[in-house]
């Protein structure tokens, strides 16, 4: 296990919209961290403030799928661009890719299609294909991910890592919760293809029919290219699916 420092963590508050404010919040702040919603503007701006005020190293606003491999355009593509510019400026940047957050899908949300106590879940799937895996991060796991990753020296880190506490298919987890509560979970498919197509030529490009879209062509399952064991390196267990559902 690589030795950890003490580490402070501070949450900073700041008017983004006046850069010296922020430099003056991220006064000797090594680590900067980035856990704004999707505020691309602010994103540039906090990148930017850590440039200035020479921090080591940036942990961007990502903690989503893992856009590198989607062969369509995304509203995730934005997040891609605030690492780029922390790079060209010198400072590390780690984007850390999870999957779905299980409190926001699990056992209902709106990012996937799941509504295990109404008793339905929609899956997309190729066609003729089997029914693709999806991975499932639970927020105290990203949150010991990022502490794991902020501990650690920037030059012996990657540009990126995959983490996942979880990975079923959907009709698993519709099983698993029927077997819970002991009556039926309806799962019903939508064809990949047709779903691509209408999301992709919709006006309104949401982050959730995105979600959506990226686990039907199977691009959420991060069960075999993880790095949850040199994150954790024996410090943590990751949250099951089972222990959310069961709330253990
Ligand atoms: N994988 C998943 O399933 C999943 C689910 C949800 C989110 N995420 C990701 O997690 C990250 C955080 O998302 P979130 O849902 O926590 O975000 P959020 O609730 O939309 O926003 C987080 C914070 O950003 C600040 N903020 C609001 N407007 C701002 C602005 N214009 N400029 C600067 N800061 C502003 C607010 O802080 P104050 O309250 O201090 O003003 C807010 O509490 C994002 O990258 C998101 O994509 C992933």
């Amino acid at each position: 296990m690589p030795p950890y420092p003490k580490i402070q963590a501070l949450y900073l508050s700041a008017n983004y919209g006046a850069p010296g404010d922020l430099d003056e919040a991220l006064q000797g702040v090594d680590v900067v961290i980035n856990l704004l919603g999707m505020y691309p503007e602010s994103w540039a701006q906090l990148g930017e403030a850590a440039y200035r005020t020479g921090a080591s190293l940036y942990i961007p606003s990502e903690f989503g799928p893992d856009h590198r491999s989607f062969d369509y355009q995304s509203p995730f593509e934005q997040k891609r661009v605030q690492s780029e510019q922390t790079r060209e400026k010198g400072i590390k940047s780690v984007q850390i890719f999870c999957g779905v957050f299980m409190e926001h899908a699990l056992p209902v949300g709106r990012h996937l299609g799941i509504d295990l106590p109404g008793r339905s879940v929609t899956a997309v799937v190729p066609t003729g294909g089997s029914d693709p895996r999806v991975s499932f991060t639970s927020v105290t796991d990203v949150a010991m991910t990022i502490a794991s990753v902020a501990c650690r020296r920037p030059s012996v880190l990657p540009d990126a890592i995959q983490i996942a506490s979880g990975t079923w298919t959907l009709r698993q987890l519709g099983e698993y919760y029927q077997s819970l509560i002991g009556a039926t979970v309806h799962v019903t498919t939508q064809d990949y293809l047709a779903f691509r197509e209408s999301v992709l030529n919709s006006d309104h490009q949401s982050p959730s029919s995105h979600y959506q879209l990226a686990a039907g062509a199977g691009l959420l399952d991060y069960s075999t290219t993880n790095s949850n064991d040199w994150v954790s390196a024996g410090m943590w267990e990751w949250r099951s699916i089972q222990q959310h559902l069961t709330g253990i």
